[in-house]
């Protein structure tokens, strides 16, 4: 969507993954979606590095209104979780100069049958804008086909009369291909949405993880084509801060998340991510990978049965001619895998050759030529990534 939003892919927080529903707050308090949670999640951003390493839109999900609208058939917050309203939680965002998103559903009611903004375009899209929402997470449980493909198109426009620049996040794929089982067609998708859903909902295990890499792998030729600066595939959230992921795994979540230039949307308890996620999440040499203007799907090769090579190519630095490159070796195997990588059949370029930077060990390694090729030892379940500079 060319709304100017979403240049690179939006970065920062978001309710569902981890809290869910959290409307039960007096039986599960430590799960409870209310406004202290959204307000405590903005000053983690602003006073603990998070927003300084790109993190911005702090995300509302599902359950967070009334369940039945107001006489003037508006969407009304939570009386008792959110007492203050969503434009005093908006302000309180933007104060600290961070930015605020929100959750509706294409259909009569969402996926936990709180109100959906069906037959409501025109008047939740005024409401989002007069409480100033940037960003809006739009669902597509329960919605008929027909409705789908005019639905995410004819509320976008409502977006737009409403007069605030919104990123539109947009679950209109997913809901083609796995509810309809049709081919999603993504170039009216990619046209009228900032992002997409395209798979199933993470859960919060490893499994889940090599399941939604995979289905990315596979689907490359489909989906990368349509992905970029405005429009991105979105792979669903990362589960740090969760406990389930230890320290190699939690380097290939992020690191081909970031290959493929995905959104990167937490959702956790920020108190409980630890020191090592935190120093991954804040990792700049890491950030940059996912979030340079060119926004390039990173493409797979398979190079060993669990061996993914996953390469990636960055806009060339202000007075470079020659691109810079990422190179991301995942083995999801049991054991370590030696693996030899020839840069020049990937696409580098320099005749100058390249500075190669390992960006979780924060070195530098030898410089190498065009005609040379580099060796990695892959632990089993981890990952090794170089970024390649130009000389
Ligand atoms: C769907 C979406 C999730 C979340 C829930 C909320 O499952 O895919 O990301 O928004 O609905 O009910
Ligand atoms: C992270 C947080 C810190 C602290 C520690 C505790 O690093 O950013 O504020 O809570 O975890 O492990």
């Amino acid at each position: 969507l060319k709304n100017g939003l979403a240049l690179t892919p939006p970065m920062g927080w978001m309710s569902w993954g981890y809290y869910m529903c959290g409307v039960k707050c007096d039986e599960n308090p430590d799960k409870c979606l209310n406004e202290n949670l959204i307000l405590s999640v903005a000053d983690t951003f602003y006073n603990e590095g998070y927003q300084e390493a790109g993190y911005e839109y702090i995300i509302i999900d599902d359950c967070w209104s009334e369940k039945e609208r107001d006489l003037d058939g508006r969407l009304v917050p939570d009386k008792k979780r959110f007492p203050n309203g969503m434009k005093y939680i908006a302000d309180y965002i933007h104060n600290r100069g961070l930015k605020f998103g929100m959750y509706t559903n294409i259909a009569a009611v969402t996926c936990m049958h709180y109100p959906g903004s069906k037959d409501y375009f025109d008047i939740d899209a005024q409401s989002f804008a007069e409480w100033g929402v940037d960003y809006l997470k739009v669902d597509g449980c329960f919605v008929k086909e027909n409705d789908l493909n005019t639905g995410y198109i004819e509320l976008g426009q409502e977006l737009k009369k409403a007069g605030r620049p919104m990123v539109y996040s947009c679950s209109w794929p997913y809901y083609i291909q796995y509810i309809h089982n049709k081919k999603p067609d993504y170039s009216p998708i990619a046209k009228h949405c900032n992002m997409w859903r395209n798979y199933h909902d993470v859960v919060l295990t490893w499994p889940a993880l090599k399941v939604i890499m995979k289905h990315y792998q596979n689907e490359y030729d489909t989906i990368s084509p349509y992905h970029g600066p405005g429009h991105w595939n979105d792979p669903d959230m990362i589960i740090f801060g969760t406990g389930v992921l230890n320290e190699n795994q939690s380097r290939v979540h992020l690191a081909v998340y970031l290959m493929l230039s995905a959104p990167i949307l937490l959702s956790c308890d920020m108190n409980k991510i630890t020191r090592y996620e935190k120093k991954l999440l804040q990792n700049l040499d890491l950030i940059a990978i996912g979030q340079d203007m060119l926004g390039v799907m990173a493409k797979p090769y398979q190079l060993e049965q669990s061996v993914t090579l996953w390469v990636k190519p960055h806009l060339p630095k202000k007075g470079d001619i020659f691109h810079s490159f990422s190179f991301a070796v995942v083995n999801l195997d049991d054991q370590q895998h030696l693996i030899s990588i020839f840069p020049l059949a990937y696409g580098v370029n320099s005749t100058d050759g390249y500075s190669v930077m390992d960006v979780f060990a924060n070195t530098f390694k030898n410089n190498i030529t065009l005609k040379e090729s580099f060796e990695v030892v892959v632990p089993p379940e981890d990952v090794i990534l170089y970024t390649l500079f130009p000389l």
